[in-house]
C-alpha cells in the first residue's frame, strides 16, 4: 500500500535477492538482534583506567550506552534494509562496508553496558523490525534518496553523540572513548553517502525522522 502512494515498484522478494541470500539475511538479522556482536578493531578506551562511578551515575551511563547500542541494532537494520533494495552495485557495496563499522559499534556499547552490569533494550526485535521497513522503503526510492536518507541519519546520530559527550560523566573515559570514535565513524558514514550523490532530504522528513528518533533514544533509555 505505502510503496503504491509513493510510487515504488516491488513486485516480489526476488526482484532483489534470491532464497539462499534471503536466508542468509534472515540469519544475519537473528544474530543483529540475539547474539554477541564482534569487533576487529581494539575497544576505544579499553586501555584506559574504569574509574569507580557511584550508583546514580551507573545508572545514567547504561541508560546512555542502550540507547546507543539500540541505535546501532538500527542502524544495521536499516543498512541491510538499504542495501538489498539499492539498484547501484557501488552504493550496496559502500553500504555493506559501512554496516561492518556499525557492526564493531554493536559490539563497543554491548561491551561497556555489560561492563556496567547493565542489560540491552527488550525492545531490540521491535526497533530491528521498524528500521529493516524504512531501510527497505528508502532503498526502493532510488539511490540518492537511498543515499540522502543515510547522510541525515548519520548526521543526526552525530548530533545525537554529541549530546551525549555532554551528558556523560567526564570521569568515564571508557564510554567517552567509544562514544568520541563513533561519533568520528558516523562522520565518514556520512561523508560516503554524499561522495555517491546523497540529496537533500526535504525539510519536512527530517523532522519526522528526528521526532521518530526522539522517541526511540527516550524509550530505550529505560527500556
Ligand atoms: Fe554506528
Ligand atoms: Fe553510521
Amino acid at each position: 500500500m505505502l510503496c503504491a502512494v509513493v510510487g515504488i515498484q516491488i513486485t516480489s522478494l526476488g526482484d532483489f535477492m534470491t532464497l539462499d541470500q534471503a536466508i542468509g539475511e534472515f540469519d544475519h538479522a537473528l544474530r543483529t538482534i540475539s547474539a554477541s556482536a564482534h569487533s576487529t578493531r581494539p575497544i576505544p578506551g579499553s586501555d584506559l583506567p574504569d574509574i569507580g562511578l557511584d550508583q546514580a551515575q551507573k545508572v545514567h551511563v547504561v541508560g546512555l550506552m542502550r540507547v546507543n547500542h539500540c541505535g546501532e541494532i538500527c542502524a544495521q537494520a536499516l543498512y541491510q534494509g538499504q542495501a538489498l533494495t539499492s539498484r547501484d552495485p557501488g552504493v550496496k557495496e559502500a553500504l555493506r562496508s559501512a554496516a561492518d563499522e556499525e557492526t564493531e559499534h554493536l559490539a563497543w556499547t554491548e561491551r561497556r553496558i555489560a561492563e556496567l552490569g547493565g542489560r540491552k533494550s527488550f525492545l531490540n526485535p521491535v526497533w530491528y523490525i521498524g528500521s529493516l521497513t524504512m531501510g527497505l522503503l528508502a532503498g526502493a526510492l532510488g539511490d540518492k534518496w537511498n543515499l540522502g536518507f543515510l547522510a541525515e541519519t548519520e548526521r543526526q546520530v552525530e548530533a545525537h553523540l554529541d549530546s551525549h559527550l555532554t551528558s556523560l560523566p567526564v570521569e568515564d573515559l571508557r564510554s567517552r572513548a567509544i562514544v568520541e570514535q563513533m561519533r568520528l565513524d558516523e562522520i565518514q558514514h556520512a561523508e560516503m553517502a554524499i561522495q555517491h550523490g546523497a540529496a537533500a532530504l526535504p525539510v519536512v522528513i527530517k523532522g519526522v525522522m528526528k521526532t521518530v528518533a526522539s522517541v526511540m533514544t527516550k524509550v530505550a533509555y529505560r527500556v
